[in-house]
C-alpha cells in the first residue's frame, strides 16, 4: 500500500491530485502539509482539509509549516486559483482542524518512523521541505521516493518567460533542495515533474463531462467556452460539482492566456508519476540572483559542470492513459460519496 507524505498549496491542480489519490483504494495519507504559495498556508490546510473530508478521507493529519517564503515575500495567485484557491467552488467549513503540529517535525517524524515506506509527494514551493532537510539531512535517505512538481526546462516559464510558479515562489528554498541532494545515490533523487511534461496534461470539458458520466451524475456535465463566466455547476454529485466549478476557473484562466479553454494540470500528473513513470538524471541549479531570471531552473543532462546529478527530470507522458485512470478513479469515488 503506498503511503504518502504531502506537501500541497491546494490549488485547483493540487485539489485534483488530491481527490485522484483519494480515490485509488490502498493509498494512505500519512499527513498532507500545506505550504503557502497558489493561497496563503492558512487557505491551503482549509481546501485541504475540506477536500479530504469531500474524497471520505476525513480525520488525515494536516498541518501547516512555514508561512512565508525562506527569503522574500510571499505571493499567492488568486488570478489563476480563485479567491480562496479553489476557482469557483465553495468547498463546506470541514469539520476537522489542521495539527497543533508543525508541517516540518511532522514530516520528520513520520519519515523518522518509517524509514524507507513513505513516498514524498510535493506540489507547492519547495519551502517546508527546505525546511525539513535543514533539520534532518537524513530525510532523503529516510523517504523511499520523491516526487516534486516544479521548474521547466526546455519549455518556457508560466510565471516569468522562464519560471515556473512553484519554484518561483519560493526559488532560494529549491535551490537548497537540489543542493542537499548533491552526491546523493540516484535511487534517492527527486523525480522532478516540470512544465515540459505537465503542460502535455491538457484537460478538457470533454474530460469533466466523462468524469460526471462516471460518476453517475443524473445530468450531462457541460463547461462550454460559450458559457458565461463564472456559471455555477448544479450537478447533483457533490464531488462533481466542486471539481467542476473548479476547472471552469482554470479553464477560463488559460483561455485567457491564448492556451485554449483547457487547464494545464500539473500537479495530478505528479500524483501519477508518484506510482510510475521514470526519469532522467540531471544536475539542477536555480537562479536566485538576477532580477531577470529569478526562479529559472537550468538542468545540466551532459555532466557540463563537473558535478553529479541531483535529480531526474521525468521526460514522457502519456495524457490519454492519464485521464483515462482519473476518470474511472475519481468518477468511482464520486459515485460512492454522492
Ligand atoms: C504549479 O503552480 C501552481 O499554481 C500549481 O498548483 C502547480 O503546482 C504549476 O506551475
Ligand atoms: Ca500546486
Amino acid at each position: 500500500m503506498p503511503a504518502y507524505l504531502l506537501d500541497v498549496d491546494t490549488g485547483i491542480d493540487d485539489a485534483l491530485a488530491l481527490a485522484y489519490l483519494a480515490a485509488l483504494p490502498d493509498t494512505e495519507f500519512v499527513a498532507v502539509t500545506a505550504t503557502p504559495g497558489n493561497v496563503d498556508a492558512d487557505q491551503v490546510a482549509r481546501n485541504t482539509l475540506a477536500l479530504l473530508e469531500l474524497c471520505g478521507r476525513p480525520g488525515v493529519q494536516v498541518a501547516v509549516g512555514a508561512r512565508k517564503p525562506l527569503s522574500i515575500p510571499l505571493i499567492t495567485t488568486p488570478e489563476t486559483h480563485g479567491p480562496q484557491g479553489i476557482g469557483y467552488a465553495v468547498l463546506p467549513e470541514p469539520s476537522g482542524q489542521p495539527s497543533r503540529q508543525n508541517a516540518v517535525d511532522l514530516w520528520i517524524e513520520h519519515a523518522r518512523a518509517r524509514p524507507g515506506e513513505l513516498t514524498a509527494l510535493i506540489t507547492a514551493p519547495l519551502t517546508n521541505f527546505a525546511l525539513a532537510l535543514r533539520q534532518e539531512p537524513a530525510l532523503p535517505d529516510l523517504l523511499a521516493k520523491v516526487v516534486i512538481m516544479g521548474g521547466a526546462f526546455y519549455h518556457q516559464g508560466n510565471t516569468t518567460p522562464t519560471a515556473e510558479w512553484n519554484t518561483h515562489v519560493d526559488p532560494h528554498a529549491a535551490k537548497e533542495v537540489y543542493a542537499a541532494y548533491r552526491g546523493r545515490s540516484l535511487e534517492k533523487l527527486p523525480i522532478v515533474c516540470s512544465l515540459d511534461t505537465t503542460e502535455r496534461m491538457e484537460m478538457h470539458p470533454a474530460h469533466v463531462k466523462a468524469l460526471a458520466r462516471a460518476a453517475g451524475a443524473a445530468v450531462p456535465e457541460l463547461v462550454l467556452p460559450e458559457d458565461p463566466e463564472g456559471r455555477r455547476s448544479t450537478s447533483d454529485n457533490t464531488l462533481i460539482r466542486h471539481l467542476s466549478d473548479a476547472l471552469r476557473f482554470y479553464f477560463e484562466f488559460h483561455r485567457l492566456y491564448d492556451q485554449g479553454y483547457l487547464a494545464h494540470v500539473h500537479d495530478f500528473f505528479a500524483a501519477g508519476v508518484a506510482l510510475e513513470y521514470a526519469a532522467r538524471p540531471a544536475t539542477v541549479d536555480v537562479e536566485t540572483e538576477s532580477a531577470l531570471l529569478m526562479g529559472t531552473t537550468v538542468a545540466d543532462f551532459r555532466g557540463l559542470w563537473g558535478a553529479p546529478p541531483n535529480a531526474r527530470i521525468v521526460s514522457a507522458n502519456n495524457p490519454e492513459q492519464a485521464f483515462g485512470e482519473l476518470v474511472s478513479a475519481v468518477g468511482r469515488l464520486a459515485r460512492k460519496t454522492g
